[in-house]
């Protein structure tokens, strides 16, 4: 796991759902590159740290809901966070539910800035998550661990991005 972390092209990071509050426990250099928080800043919070200080609106409370719901394995968020340096930018994050014996443990986050992002750039992203997704997959066989996620479901981001502009 550390290894595709570091390998990765995209912004990744991943939190421990036993425990209280979801902590970060994982996160790579894009991640960090992205938001300006090192690692050292991030682990041990809940990533909830990105948003506004008047809120991130009702994204936040679907958020919640989807962590909760156990029919729902994965799902993507348009959310407006701020940089360390006080940069605001629009996060489209995806969230998948990894499972140990069948009980979700880990969630997967990957973050990319829509901000300025174009069609050529969000195809480029989509691939390298499906890439990270299928390694991750590959990762969990044949261990008591699940990506339980679709990769035939997962949602252009393109079409995810265009709607947001349409209805912010
Ligand atoms: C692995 C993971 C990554 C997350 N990444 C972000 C993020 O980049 N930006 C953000 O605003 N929220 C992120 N979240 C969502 C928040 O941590 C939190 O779940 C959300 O605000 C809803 O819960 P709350 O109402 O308790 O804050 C992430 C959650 C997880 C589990």
């Amino acid at each position: 796991m550390s290894d595709l972390f570091r390998d990765s092209k995209i912004s990744l990071s991943l939190a421990d759902y036993t425990r209280d509050d979801c902590p970060l426990i994982g996160i790579n250099a894009r991640f960090a590159e992205l938001s300006g928080y090192s690692a050292s800043e991030c682990l041990g919070r809940n990533c909830r740290f990105l948003q506004p200080e008047g809120g991130a609106g009702p994204v936040r409370e679907r958020m919640r809901a989807f962590l909760h719901e156990e029919e729902k394995d994965h799902s993507r968020f348009v959310v407006p966070n701020v940089r360390k340096d006080g940069t605001p930018f629009l996060n489209l994050l995806y969230m998948s539910k990894l499972q140990r014996d069948g009980r979700t443990a880990l969630i997967l986050g990957s973050q990319f800035d829509i901000s300025r992002a174009n069609a050529n750039d969000s195809e480029i992203y989509d691939r390298a998550l499906h890439e990270d997704l299928i390694n991750l997959k590959l990762l969990t066989e044949k261990t008591n661990w699940s990506l339980v996620t679709s990769l035939e479901a997962l949602a252009s981001s393109h079409a995810i991005i265009a709607q947001a502009r349409i209805d912010p």
